[in-house]
């Protein structure tokens, strides 16, 4: 972050003193205004509800361009990441760390991560309390937090190796805790990890073994999986990013943070639209009812959205989507389900809807999850767990963002303020009078 020659000038219309602000320029994308001293100066506060223009915090984490559709992770484009980067866990690397492993140090951090696969054995009671139709966002909030309750040997925020250790543990773990939460939901015995598999071949075995017959990988598929996880694995200060911070300014401990970002992911505005587009097209049902349901979108007091389409960044393309549906294509079609009727429904939609002038003046295109529904639908995954495998990408995002904000020297406790609209003061009116 450099000072810029330019300042800015806040003048006022009732002849009230103008005010200078420090301009600040980035590496690339937006300068930013700093308006620490505007309260302290003016007495007013700046209202932006949806943070539409506010840089909450400096990150050199992952950078977006939404009317380029650009997407980097520590500079590198995400097209070249998600097919020359190398597995998931080299991205893991480059979010945590700055660049990309060699071989060195990506044998020892697989090592690592591998070596914090399995979750304490009580933690089979903590599923155990929930109800086997429990949504697993529900599960997972709950599992995540409670590890706080097992790891007490890594909660100091304030020592760097503890901040390194839970980072590791939540990578290592969140896949053990996705997948036992499946096996919970459908009444099987859990599967341990295999510490000899891949990231997300062991992810594959622990989902889909089961103690009669194993689970035989597929490359394809496998392949498949670790592009949904590196396409999702960060995405700049989104909603469940932000939570996380702001979670984590109050000094709260790092499992508690990601268990609140993985509430605020359930939504269906952001982590939940996997779960939701995919549910939509089973709504439609066929391509005969795409009209009705266009026109239902189109009617604003419908309350139906086009879900997997449209970003709050993205304003021409959302590059992931690009790369999720290359995706989409090779899984299918390895699986002999290119005629797949909600797959063909899907092509068909987006087909119409990118044509559509109300899609088009809005510059609404699909985002990548109009397509990781359908590729994880393939993969054998169950709808209500999508938005699952969203959470377990996201969180070495989250964990990165987390320390980064930690050390931070100009990090705060995150405290916005308002514009009060309600009643000024008064007094209480006595009993009778009421
Ligand atoms: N279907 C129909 N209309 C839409 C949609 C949609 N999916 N998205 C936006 N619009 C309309 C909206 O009604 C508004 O129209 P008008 O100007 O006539 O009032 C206009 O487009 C602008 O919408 P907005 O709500 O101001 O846009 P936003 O930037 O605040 O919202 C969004 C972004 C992602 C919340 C929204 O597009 C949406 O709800 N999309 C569907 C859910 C979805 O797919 N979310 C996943 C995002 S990608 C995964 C992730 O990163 O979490």
């Amino acid at each position: 972050m450099t000072n810029s020659e330019t300042k800015a000038t806040l003048s006022f219309s009732d002849g009230s003193p103008a005010l200078e602000m420090p301009i600040y320029k980035g590496s690339i994308g937006p300068d930013v205004i700093d308006i620490r001293k505007l309260y302290g100066s003016t007495g007013m506060f700046t209202y932006d509800p949806g943070f539409m223009s506010t840089a909450a915090c400096n990150s050199s984490i992952t950078y977006i361009d939404g009317d380029k559709g650009e997407l980097l992770y520590r500079g590198y484009p995400i097209e070249q990441l998600a097919v020359n980067g190398g597995d998931f866990l080299e991205t893991c690397y480059l979010l945590l760390n700055g660049e990309l492993p060699n071989a060195d140090q990506k044998k020892e951090f697989v090592a690592t991560v591998t070596n914090h696969t399995m979750v304490h054995e009580q933690m089979q009671f903590f599923f155990r309390g929930f109800r086997r139709d429990a949504h697993p966002m529900s599960v997972l909030v709950g599992t995540v937090g409670a590890l706080a309750s097992f790891y007490h040997d890594s909660l100091d925020i304030n020592d760097p190796h503890h901040r390194e250790v839970s980072a590791i543990r939540l990578i290592a773990k969140m896949p053990t805790l996705v997948a036992m939460a499946y096996k919970y939901s459908i009444g099987q015995p859990f599967v341990y990890p295999r510490n000899d598999l891949s990231y997300s071949a062991n992810f594959m075995h622990m989902m889909f073994s089961t103690p009669c017959e194993p689970y035989k990988t597929n490359e394809v598929l496998v392949r498949a999986l670790d592009r949904i996880l590196i396409l999702h694995a960060d995405h700049e200060q989104n909603a469940s990013t932000s939570t996380v911070r702001l979670a984590g300014s109050s000094g709260a401990n790092p499992f508690a943070c990601i268990a609140a970002g993985i509430a605020c992911l359930w939504g269906p505005a952001h982590g939940g639209a996997n779960e939701a587009a995919l549910s939509m097209l089973e709504e439609i049902g066929s391509v005969d009812n795409i009209p009705e349901f266009i026109a239902q979108v189109k009617d604003k007091n419908s309350g139906v959205k086009l879900m997997g389409f449209g970003h709050r960044v993205y304003k021409n393309y959302d590059p992931r989507a690009k790369l999720m549906r290359e995706t989409c294509y090779e899984v299918l079609q390895e699986l002999g389900l290119q005629d797949d009727p909600l797959f063909k429904l899907a092509m068909a939609l987006e087909k119409i809807a990118l044509e559509d002038e109300y899609f088009v003046s809005r510059k609404l295109y699909p985002n990548v999850d109009f397509y990781s529904g359908i590729v994880q639908r393939a993969l054998g995954i169950p709808t209500a767990l999508f938005t699952g495998i969203f959470a377990l990408a996201r969180t070495v995002g989250w964990i990165a963002q987390w320390k980064e904000m930690i050390s931070d020297p100009e990090q705060k406790i995150g405290r916005p303020r308002q514009l009060f609209v309600g009643s000024a003061k008064r007094d209480v009116p006595a009993i009778d009078k009421r």
